[in-house]
């Protein structure tokens, strides 16, 4: 039995979809434990490119049971838009299971996730405006409507008059449209009725799965550094990214776990606002950003570029207990004079090797770098060894900064250009 986690090590779009499309066929079910449609990635399948959003990697594939666990925040609307997207290119024999927990993305989610950042004006967090945010308030607010009261309609009804009563009180300070208690109750029940064959106990699924020794594939969204407890908070996503949630956020044991995969880009790049110690401002960053296509996949906005930062990726392992890493994009770093990667920060004159939790702090910190040699190979290459001497070098480094082995290593987009040790 495997129980694996793919997580991001750093600010996400690590290339988290490409090794997920890898370790999916090797699943028997696909979870998605955090996060919501905020994620993206693209899988290539039957020679079409699908960009998946809430539903799991394991879609396409007829075996295996895709799992979207009580941690999520689902927009059942969207989901809907996704599900008809992949029916209409005729993938139909498909298993999927929403749990009953989990928390529905409302539309006026949305709205609240616009104003707020409105309202920040210069210090709007950058968030991807789904409603993430607003909905892990009302769940923690203990008002939130879950999937499973789409299945109980006078409940429902009760529960979103008064959830109702909260909101559209909010969105009226704030100069917003109300919502229609029949109006906004009809489109659920819709939805409800729609999406009410894949609902049920996940976590119930999944505890029956361990003991019947499945192997069961925990997909991360975003990344370690958006995490809202540990990254450069606020600006962060509201979820828990990392191996330490899959427990909760699907409810399995801890000791369940025994592979975290964690995915690293061979550089660094990040989307929102927010301290970045190693972002790139001149033509090494673009060079960067053109090569590997570092745009948004849910808002198309350019990514920040920057070098490796080996503070935040060692930290960001040795927290979640990574096991291995998937390097990513290492192809795009071919032909850079002086690569660098960060081994430290220098803080008001002072050498530290940690994250700091100020934001003032990290904000004033600046990156010290190791120096490496240009690098370049052929894309017909297949196993590590046919790599130069210069890019074992860089490679080696991280593994012995951070202590833990980089066993697969992608240098193309293409799935064959993937290096497994
Ligand atoms: P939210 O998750 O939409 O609330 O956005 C909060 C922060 O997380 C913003 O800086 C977003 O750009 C970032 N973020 C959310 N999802 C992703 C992702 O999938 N990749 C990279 N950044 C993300």
């Amino acid at each position: 039995m495997s129980v694996t986690v793919i997580e991001g090590s750093q600010w996400g779009d690590e290339g988290k979809g490409k090794i997920t499309d890898y370790l999916a066929s090797q699943s028997d079910i696909v979870v998605r434990f955090q996060g919501g449609n905020n994620a993206g990635h693209t899988i290539c399948f039957n020679g079409k490119r699908f960009a998946l959003r809430s539903l799991p990697s394991g879609i396409f594939n007829s075996n295996i049971t895709n799992v979207i666990a009580d941690g999520v925040v689902l927009n059942p609307f969207s989901l809907k838009e996704e599900i008809e997207g992949i029916k209409s290119s005729g993938i139909t024999d498909f298993k999927l299971l929403i749990s009953n927990r989990c928390h529905l993305i409302m539309p006026y989610h949305l709205d609240l996730d616009g104003a707020y950042e409105n309202l920040l004006s210069d210090k709007k967090i950058g968030t991807t405006k789904k409603g993430i945010g607003p909905c892990y308030v009302d769940k923690a607010a203990r008002r939130g409507i879950r999937a499973g009261d789409l299945l109980e309609k006078d409940f429902l009804k009760e529960k979103l008059k008064d959830t109702l009563k909260v909101k559209n009180l909010e969105l009226r300070s704030l100069g917003l449209k109300e919502y229609d208690l029949e109006d906004l109750y009809n489109k659920l029940i819709e939805i409800g009725d729609y999406l009410k064959k894949y609902i049920a106990d996940s976590q119930y699924f999944l505890i029956n799965a361990l003991e019947e020794n499945k192997n069961i594939l925990f997909e991360g969204a975003q990344g370690m550094m958006l995490d809202i407890d540990r990254g450069t908070y606020p600006y962060v996503t509201s979820s828990s990214p990392s191996s330490n949630y899959v427990s909760q956020g699907a409810g399995i044991p801890p000791q369940a776990i025994n592979r975290v995969v964690a995915i690293c880009k061979a550089y660094t790049t990040r989307v929102g606002e927010g301290p970045f110690p190693t972002e790139l401002h001149n033509e090494i960053g673009d060079l960067i950003r053109e090569k590997g296509h570092e745009y948004g996949t849910v808002t198309k906005r350019p990514r920040r570029v920057g070098y490796l930062d080996l503070v935040v990726v060692k930290r960001n392992l040795k927290m979640s207990g990574a096991s291995e890493i998937a390097l990513m994009l290492f192809d795009v770093l071919e032909n850079i004079d002086h690569l660098k990667i960060c081994i430290n920060y220098e803080l008001d004159g002072k050498i530290i090797d940690y994250v700091p939790a100020s934001l003032n702090e990290y904000s004033r910190c600046k990156p010290i770098y190791k120096e490496f040699k240009k690098f370049s190979f052929s894309d017909k290459i297949h196993s590590f060894n046919e790599l130069p001497i210069e890019a074992k070098e860089y490679i080696s480094f991280i593994e012995e900064f951070t202590g833990v082995k980089v066993k697969i290593l992608s240098i193309g987009s293409d799935r064959n250009a993937t290096l497994v040790r």
